[in-house]
C-alpha cells in the first residue's frame, strides 16, 4: 500500500521567513497579490510590514482585512467579491489559522465561482485556484501546510469540511518573529492544538512511515517548548522551536488525518464559540486515556517523544505519566474547564446527542485507535464535567 503525500511547493523556514514574499511571488511569475488577512495583522502593522519587503522590490498589494475568526459562507463573500473584480493573481494569506482557511476558499471561489457547500468533503477539490503564499503569525493550526479548510455555513451551523490539493498553499513562509508578540493566552491555545495535531497524526489510523516522522518530531519540537512560550513570550528559541513543530504536525495531520479530539472539539466549537485550541485541550486528557489501550505502544511512543517519559520506562509507566502531564499541562497554561469557560452545564448536557453525532459525521472520530460508538462519545463528552 503506498500513501499520497501533498506539501506545499516551497516552504521557507526561519527568522524573517516572511521577508522572501518578493522572490517567491516573482518565481511564481506573480506580480498582482492579494493580501488577505483580519484587522489584528493590519492594527499590528504586520500587513503593513510585508507591503513594505514588496516594495523594496516595486511590487505592491491590496490588502483584504474583513476575515474573522471561524470564518464563515457570508465572512468570505466579500473577500471572494474582490477575487473576481480585481485582477490579481496570487494571494498573501497572512495570520492565525482564520485568514489562512478564508484565503483558501476565497482562492477557489474567486476563480471557479459557486458555492462553499459544492466543494465541500467528501468532494476532493484538485482544481488550482490562486496560488497561495501563506504566512503564518501563530504556532499552531498548520493550516499554511495542510489541505483542508473549514467553512461555517452560519444558516445550519455546520463545520463544512473541505479538502484536496486545490487548498494547499504553494508556497509556506514559516516565520517566528511573527509569533514574538502573540499573547499568552493565544499562544497556548494554538500550541496545545499543534500538539495535538501531532499526536492524533501519530495514532491515527490512517499514520504512514513519512506521516509518523513529521509526528514525532513536531512533539519532540513542540513539548519542551510550550510551557517557555506561554510564560515568556520573547523568548526566540522556544518561539522557533514551536513555530517549526506546528508546521511539522501540520504535514503530519494533513497527510495522516486528526482523529476523536479534533472530532469531538468541533461541535464544542460550533455550539459555544470556545477557541479552537481549548476546546482540543478540554477534550485532549480525556480522550487520550480513554483511547490509550487501543494503541499502548503508540502513545508510549508520544509519552517518549515529548520527553517525559524514557526508553527504559515500560510502555504502561509511560502512558501514565502521558496523561498526568496533559493534565498538568492544562493546569499550567491555566486551560478552563467548560464551566470555568461559562458554558451552561443544562444547555451542554441538553446538546449530547447532536454533538455526538456531528464529531461521528465528521469522519475524523473513525481515524481514531479506539472508535467509539455515539454513546461513548457522549460519556467523553460528560467526563468534562466530573
Ligand atoms: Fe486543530
Amino acid at each position: 500500500m503506498s500513501t499520497q503525500i501533498i506539501l506545499p511547493r516551497m516552504l521557507q523556514v526561519g527568522k524573517d521567513a516572511s521577508h522572501a514574499t518578493p522572490n517567491i511571488l516573482e518565481s511564481l511569475g506573480c506580480h498582482r497579490p492579494l493580501i488577505i488577512t483580519d484587522k489584528m495583522m493590519v492594527k499590528l502593522g504586520y500587513a503593513e510590514k510585508i507591503q513594505a519587503v514588496l516594495a523594496e522590490q516595486n511590487m505592491s498589494a491590496d490588502v483584504f482585512d474583513d476575515t474573522v475568526p471561524e470564518p464563515t459562507v457570508a465572512s468570505i463573500q466579500s473577500g471572494v467579491n474582490k477575487v473576481r473584480e480585481g485582477d490579481y493573481d496570487s494571494i498573501i494569506a497572512l495570520g492565525g489559522g482564520s485568514p489562512i482557511d478564508s484565503a483558501k476558499a476565497i482562492s477557489i471561489l474567486g476563480k471557479f465561482g459557486g458555492e462553499m457547500r459544492d466543494y465541500k468533503f467528501p468532494r476532493v477539490v484538485t482544481e488550482a485556484g490562486l496560488p497561495i503564499i501563506a504566512i503564518p503569525t501563530t504556532a499552531g493550526t498548520g493550516s499554511e501546510v495542510t489541505k483542508v479548510t473549514i467553512i461555517t455555513d452560519e444558516n445550519t451551523d455546520e463545520k463544512m469540511l473541505c479538502m484536496g490539493v486545490g487548498f494547499m498553499p504553494v508556497a509556506a513562509l514559516v516565520d517566528y518573529n511573527l509569533t514574538l508578540s502573540l499573547p499568552a493566552r493565544t499562544t497556548a491555545d494554538t500550541g496545545i492544538d499543534a500538539l495535538t495535531h501531532a499526536m492524533e497524526a501519530y495514532v491515527s489510523k490512517k499514520a504512514s512511515l513519512y506521516s509518523d516522522g513529521q509526528a514525532l518530531e513536531a512533539m519532540r519540537l513542540i513539548a519542551p517548548n510550550l510551557r517557555r512560550v506561554y510564560h515568556d513570550g520573547a523568548d526566540e528559541t522556544a518561539r522557533e522551536a514551536m513555530m517549526l513543530g506546528s508546521t511539522l504536525a501540520g504535514i503530519a495531520f494533513s497527510n495522516a488525518s486528526v482523529a476523536l479530539v479534533h472530532g469531538m472539539s468541533r461541535p464544542i466549537g460550533a455550539a459555544f464559540h470556545v477557541p479552537h485550541g481549548l476546546s482540543n485541550a478540554m477534550l485532549l486528557p480525556a480522550v487520550t486515556e480513554y483511547s490509550i489501550p487501543a494503541a499502548v505502544q503508540r502513545y508510549a511512543d508520544c509519552a517518549r517523544a515529548m520527553g517525559i517519559a524514557s526508553q527504559q520506562d515500560s510502555n504502561d509507566t509511560a502512558n501514565e505519566k502521558l496523561i498526568a502531564e496533559l493534565k498538568a499541562l492544562n493546569e499550567e497554561l491555566k486551560v478552563p474547564t467548560p464551566e470555568e469557560f461559562g458554558i451552561d452545564r443544562t444547555h451542554f448536557m441538553g446538546l449530547l446527542d447532536t454533538m455526538a453525532e456531528q464529531a461521528i459525521a465528521s469522519g475524523s472520530p473513525g481515524n481514531n485507535p479506539r472508535v467509539p460508538s455515539p454513546d461513548e462519545v457522549i460519556e467523553l463528552y460528560k467526563q468534562l464535567w466530573d
